[in-house]
């Protein structure tokens, strides 16, 4: 179980899914399905589906994320979202640098630094993810790429700055791929990005910093993931689409 210090945090990553008509309604069921989750519960949506999720969510605890964004406050960016946008459409939160992002979209740990000073500058909890490939498991890399992607990520600030921020570590082996990384290989990477942080920003920070883990996360694994000291919480990709798994992996059992 992750430290008193760190409230456990389950984040739904609806990625490209959903209508409008389909959003809303998963965001009404998990706004009424809140009350017996056992940590905060978000969901990041598309950008079209933000502004009437917002609208669901309005007076209740579930938080609502962006799923990208760029780093400039407006202008002829063509196809961009600003933080401004995201903050003004109802989120308070944004997923930066999601592997899929890295893979598809060219984004690198320059840029993630980037949509980081702007998302941190607009008030938002930013979401950090991370995680090596599996070549990169199985050519002994991990731990280097773990720690470039911190770093790299996350350069440039003062510990204070990044109290908000949010470290999902998610191997790209294990993403919609029902390989779901141990709890024991969770933990030992989350381990080490705490290490990493405190190396970075000292010990009272990595104490207090949340790591998520994402990657195949079901409502049957959540419960030992989430029984691991260093796993502070759960970014859902697959499983957040669908209304029980979500509620039952939002309401996870670590004793
Ligand atoms: P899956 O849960 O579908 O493997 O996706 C994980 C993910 O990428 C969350 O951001």
């Amino acid at each position: 179980m992750t430290s008193p210090l760190r409230r456990p945090l389950i984040a739904g990553n609806w990625k490209m899914n959903l209508t409008l008509v389909q959003s809303v309604e998963l965001a009404r069921a998990v706004k009424d399905g809140v009350a017996a989750a056992a940590g905060e519960t978000a969901v990041c949506v598309p950008f079209t589906s933000i502004a009437a999720v917002a609208g669901v969510l309005k007076g209740s605890s579930v938080r609502l994320g962006g799923q990208d964004c760029f780093w400039e406050a407006s202008g002829a960016f063509t196809g961009e979202v600003s933080t401004g946008m995201l903050v003004d459409a109802g989120c308070q939160m944004v997923i930066l640098g999601h592997s899929e992002r890295r893979k598809l979209f060219n984004d690198t740990d320059e840029t993630v630094n980037k949509k980081l000073a702007a998302a941190l500058k607009a008030g938002l909890t930013p979401i950090v993810c991370i995680g090596e490939t599996l070549e990169e498991r199985e050519t002994q890399k991990t731990w280097r790429v773990l720690e470039t992607q911190l770093a790299g990520g996350l350069q440039g600030f003062a510990p204070a700055d990044l109290s908000k921020v949010v470290i999902a570590y998610e191997p790209v082996w294990a993403i919609g791929t029902g390989k779901t990384a141990s709890p024991a290989q969770a933990q030992e990477a989350h381990l080490f990005v705490r290490g990493q942080l405190e190396k970075l920003y000292g010990k009272a920070f990595a104490l207090g910093v949340r790591v998520l883990y994402g990657g195949s996360v079901t409502a049957e694994n959540v419960d030992t993931l989430m029984a691991q000291p260093d796993v502070d919480g759960a970014l859902v990709g697959g499983a957040s689409l669908k209304k029980d798994s979500f509620l039952r992996i939002m309401g996870f059992a670590t004793a």
